[in-house]
């Protein structure tokens, strides 16, 4: 998979894909990440990707000419699945759009930044609109690395143990159950027997009881 990010602030997410799962998949060749920084795009002499929005109001909006120049310059080079823009007015991100996602080949996507980018952009490339939830960021980077981290996650090779994102939250519609580690008993608290059994199919069960019922407790409408 290729995921290319255009942005204002592509620093933003050097970090994000610097570490841990998302740089371990692209060391392992299994997910390339390309930033982009769409001032390099701009037509004008003071690098402006950006403008005061007809009509009046608060708040620059993203212009046209440096997003299609740089939209054009990467598509020229190969197909994308989906031109994605993150932006709190599009639909809200999930596990189902996660795996969906995750088996495409080639995803652009646009971060949203100041009051968001001019309408003609979305009407022309534009062909998932994505949000993290009922919120407004600053821009649209951090939801970009939201959206990759659970992409990049589900690709096969990732994970060390790979049947590990099959049991996440959501992946069978429930949330997780509960897990513990060493020692069997803190501070007079005591791990459920059933765990230290040794009997799988007694956990299995244990286990789906158990997010059964925390799914009923915290997200009913899950059910
Ligand atoms: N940009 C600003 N807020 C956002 C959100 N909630 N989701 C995606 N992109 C955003």
């Amino acid at each position: 998979m290729r995921i290319d990010i255009v942005s204002v602030v592509p620093d933003l997410l050097i970090s994000p894909f610097g570490a841990s799962i998302m740089q371990r998949a692209q060391d392992k060749g299994l997910v390339e990440v390309h930033l982009h920084n769409l001032r390099n795009w701009a037509t004008d002499n003071y690098k402006s990707v950006d403008d005061y929005q007809y009509g009046g109001g608060a708040g620059m909006v993203m212009m046209c000419e440096p997003i299609e120049k740089c939209f054009e310059e990467l598509m020229a080079e190969r197909h994308y699945d989906q031109i994605i823009y993150l932006t709190p007015d599009g639909s809200v991100f999930n596990q189902k759009m996660a795996n969906k996602l995750s088996l495409q080949g080639n995803l652009l996507m646009l971060c949203g930044h100041y009051k968001g980018v001019d309408q003609r952009i979305r009407d022309t490339y534009i062909t998932l609109e994505i949000s993290i939830g009922d919120y407004v960021l600053s821009g649209g980077e951090i939801a970009a690395a939201v959206v990759s981290d659970a992409i990049i996650r589900l690709i096969p090779g990732v994970l060390n143990d790979e049947t590990s994102a099959l049991e996440d939250s959501f992946q069978d519609g429930l949330l997780a159950p509960p897990v513990y580690t060493r020692p069997a008993e803190w501070n007079g608290l005591k791990v459920p027997e059933v765990l230290l059994s040794g009997n799988f199919k007694k956990i299995e069960q244990w286990r789906h009881e158990q997010a059964i019922q925390q799914t009923q407790k915290r997200r009913p409408d899950l059910l």
